[in-house]
């Protein structure tokens, strides 16, 4: 920050008077609900013993991690200057995830109704704890804590890209560190295939292998998307094998993470169906990604597979997946119309509908419950099943709303492979902008919710797609620090959330996951948003009217035909609802009444370009005047070189110079070659200097 304040120089000097423990105390991640700082400090030995009266399976679930741990049956005789957890049922929170944390000179005592309470009051212990010579100091304080909500979760993407068993207990050991509780794994996808099936073992020795390690380049090169046997000569891919599975269950289990394995579903399979063709609509390897929802043999498939899913998982839920199939080859599959002739089914959403149904009855007749993206609700909802919202929250409320409960992971909040932060400052990305303050601010309950809904909502999931991210360091830079805000988002309740403080936190949060050897954003250089979006911008056209002699597009309308003239400005996404786009034959062409003869001194528009999704720079651009609205006199008509470069940029076309007119027109369009979007946010008009 450059402007260093009088106020937080103020606040600076009042923190060192306090002591260095106030700092400690103030950094733990999720925020308790509640948290008062005593006097003083207890300074103990890492090896110093923690005496507990957990028993049986519990402490050895907690041995796993807490090496010191004791048990007695007599806590009360424990002396003083120890470390005690009590499991208990008097004066604790509610949730079995709650504890109450009282740390004094004299000792650290943790109580909670269950072994994960207990465990999860050590993690806070862990975030206050500063190094004091060969000790460990932690400042006295009394905290009450427990979880807002049950379901705190992360997903991580290891189809895209394969990520070592290792590489997941890391993520592991972070997570837990901030009390996030379920790790969603996408485990299956058109990319590879990711854990060893039995039955299947085409799915792993072909479907998990393929000839390029970086997926843009397996993706988008001619005759790409191919798969290759294991073991061919630089073949990139991998899988987790049964015994993998059973390891990472384990060693999630010993951090109280669940693990849902996702089993993609009908959509998002064309690995599956290059290995097993016949289970596609056009029975050919290459030609769909869609399963064949008219062939007995899907569902035999799939419900073989996840037999042996569900063998290995021992999760409530198993995730299917759900999300964007393409419909249409089952229009024309004469087994899909079959089976919807036989079923009464209307259209293909229900068709879709009809399969996912299937799935749930038989995850339920195996006593497990139907997890799947909002697509799911398209033609009719499973009875049963949770509703994971990613397009936006209206899936999530329309669940909670019939009575399902929902998981929101809502994209533009929640979704951890777009830029967190000015794409220009970053390496590439898929796009999007999600800076860590937009991930912190969502709140998955709505003022319009009843508290019946309300309570239906299960909690929150960032999900880290893996498309733009072939590295492993490269994950951590995108997971960290901006799944520490959703960690806060599940786990503290409202009144206790605010950004300044977070932010102070998550800083020392960087530092610490920096020296734990992970590879977080340095969120203290963060650039922040595009500065022309900081505030409105006053200037000539402000609130005039815009004729638009080629349309926008509906989906990216920003505010209609307000937008060019509204005085507000874009951020470093075309999709923040401020940049305006334009794909009808690639081109922009507007007029803006003045309203009266005006003297102009200059005539602007910013263009964006992000080649991934074919928002280009315009190759040409004209800007003209008018005193009728039907004479125009051209002021510049100016040609650029465009390219598909990969990245991001943005460009100002402007005309300076003096004239007087009533209308401007501002016309700008795509290379004849290239074709795509043309983005931009306002047209600035401005008096002659
Ligand atoms: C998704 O992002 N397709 C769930």
């Amino acid at each position: 920050m450059k402007n260093s304040t009088f106020f937080s120089r103020l606040l600076l000097v009042a923190l060192f008077c306090g002591g260095s423990h106030f700092l400690q105390a103030q950094s733990v991640i999720p925020v308790p609900l509640q948290m008062e700082q005593t006097e003083g400090a207890f300074v103990f030995k890492a090896s110093q013993p923690i005496y507990t009266n957990l028993q049986g399976e519990e402490l050895k679930l907690l041995n796993a991690t807490v090496s010191s741990l004791k048990y007695t049956d007599n806590l009360s005789a424990v002396a003083k200057g120890h470390i005690v957890l009590e499991k208990t049922e008097s004066n604790v929170p509610e949730s079995a995830e709650g504890y109450t944390l009282s740390v004094t000179p004299q000792g650290i005592r943790i109580a909670s109704r269950s072994d994960a309470g207990l465990y999860y009051g050590l993690m806070t212990v862990k975030q206050m704890s500063e190094k004091d010579g060969g000790n460990l100091r932690v400042p006295a304080c009394l905290i009450t804590d427990q979880p807002r909500f049950a379901y705190r979760g992360f997903m991580m993407d290891v189809s895209r890209h394969f990520r070592s068993k290792e590489f997941v207990k890391k993520q592991i050991d972070a997570m837990t560190q901030f009390k996030l509780n379920r790790l969603h794994l996408h485990l299956t996808d058109g990319a590879g295939w990711r854990i060893e099936i039995k039955k299947y073992p085409r799915l792993t020795e072909f479907a998990a292998w393929r000839p390029d390690a970086v997926w843009k380049d397996w993706w988008f090169k001619d005759n790409g998307r191919k798969y290759c046997e294991e073991g061919t000569p630089g073949a990139y891919g991998g899988y987790y094998t049964q015994d993998d599975i059973r390891e990472l269950l384990d060693y999630a289990a010993k951090h109280h993470i669940t693990i849902i394995p996702e089993i993609e579903m009908p959509a998002h399979s064309e690995e599956v169906l290059a290995a097993y063709p016949e289970l596609s609509c056009s029975g050919e390897p290459y030609k769909n990604a869609e399963f064949c929802i008219g062939n007995e043999k899907t569902f035999e498939f799939l419900e073989n597979v996840l037999t042996e899913v569900m063998e290995l998982f021992p999760s409530e839920y198993i995730h299917i997946g759900g999300d964007e199939a393409n419909k249409n080859p089952w229009k024309e599959c004469p087994k899909c119309q079959q089976r919807m002739k036989d079923e009464g089914l209307k259209d293909v959403d229900e068709l879709q509908s009809y399969a996912i149904h299937r799935m749930e009855v038989f995850l339920n007749k195996h006593g497990r419950k139907l997890l799947g993206w909002d697509e799911i609700m398209q033609g009719g909802l499973a009875p049963n099943a949770t509703v994971m919202s990613w397009r936006g929250e209206e899936g999530g409320l329309k669940a909670v709303r019939s009575g399902h409960r929902a998981v929101m992971t809502p994209s533009e909040y929640f979704y951890l492979d777009y830029y967190q932060d000015a794409p220009i400052s970053q390496p590439e990305a898929i796009g999007g902008y999600v800076p860590l303050e937009k991930v912190y601010s969502y709140d998955p309950v709505k003022p319009e919710m009843s508290a019946e809904e309300a309570a239906l909502i299960y909690g929150v999931q960032a999900n880290q797609w893996a498309e733009y991210i072939p590295t492993d360091e490269y994950y951590e830079y995108m997971m960290y620090p901006r799944l520490l805000a959703v960690a806060e988002v599940g786990w503290s309740v409202p009144e206790r959330k605010d950004f300044a403080d977070f932010h102070r936190r998550a800083l020392k949060a960087v530092d610490d996951l920096s020296a734990q050897g992970y590879h977080p954003f340095p969120l203290k250089d963060e650039v922040g948003h595009r500065p022309e979006s900081r505030q409105p911008i006053e200037h000539l056209a402000l609130n005039k009217p815009v004729t638009y002699n080629a349309p926008f597009n509906e989906t990216y309308k920003a505010a209609g035909d307000k937008a060019l003239t509204d005085g507000i400005r874009g951020d470093w996404t075309y999709s923040d609802g401020r940049w305006q786009g334009f794909i009808s034959r690639n081109r922009l062409d507007v007029t803006i009444d003045l309203g009266q003869s005006t003297e102009i001194g200059s005539i602007g528009a910013d263009f964006m370009q992000a080649a991934g999704p074919e928002v280009f720079l315009p190759a040409e651009v004209i800007i003209s005047v008018s005193d009728d609205g039907k004479n125009f006199k051209e002021l510049k008509r100016e040609t650029h070189q465009v390219s598909r470069e990969p990245g991001f940029a943005f460009v100002n076309h402007t005309w300076t110079g003096k004239t007087s007119a009533r209308y401007v027109r501002y016309q700008a369009r795509s290379g004849k070659e290239l074709g795509g979007w043309i983005f931009t946010d306002e047209i600035v008009v401005l008096p002659p200097r």
